[in-house]
């Protein structure tokens, strides 16, 4: 059995929503200790719902997949929507990811979550930090 999906092959060469937006609602980071990877997202929002989103990411090829599969889950939903998105979604969508890359899915839920906060942020608008749980770097699972 092939260690990588055709989903995850597909989304690595061919990623959808790569690049940066340059008047940004909202810019979020993460990245991880241990490989040293880092992923950016860049969300446009109108109305509480993401009219755009972007990804950078200086990593792997699964964390490439991941960030790609991830813009496309939550381009054109609400924001409640892309924070309850989560990295076993993402691992789903792509059809699985093998053990030891489940961590770089874990990078665009952080990414995602990172970005909204700082909507939230520029808005000034309140929210309930409980959505936003600080997971930390994912360097322990990096097996
Ligand atoms: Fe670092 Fe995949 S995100 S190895």
């Amino acid at each position: 059995m092939a260690l990588y999906s055709e989903t995850v092959m597909d989304h690595f060469r061919n990623p959808r929503n790569a690049g940066v937006i340059e008047d940004a609602d909202g810019i979020g980071e993460a990245g991880n200790a241990v490989c040293g990877d880092i992923m950016r997202i860049y969300l446009k929002i109108q109305d509480g719902v993401i009219a755009d989103v972007k990804f950078e990411t200086f990593g792997c090829g699964s964390a490439i997949a991941s960030s790609s599969m991830a813009t496309e889950l939550i381009r054109g939903k609400p924001l409640s929507e892309a924070l309850r998105l989560s990295n076993k979604a993402v691992t789903e969508a792509l059809d699985g990811l093998p053990p030891h890359k489940l961590h770089c899915s874990v990078l665009a839920e952080e990414a995602i979550r990172a970005a909204v906060k700082d909507y939230y942020d520029r808005q000034g608008i309140s929210y309930d930090p409980g959505n936003f749980p600080d997971r930390g770097s994912c360097g322990g699972c990096h097996g």
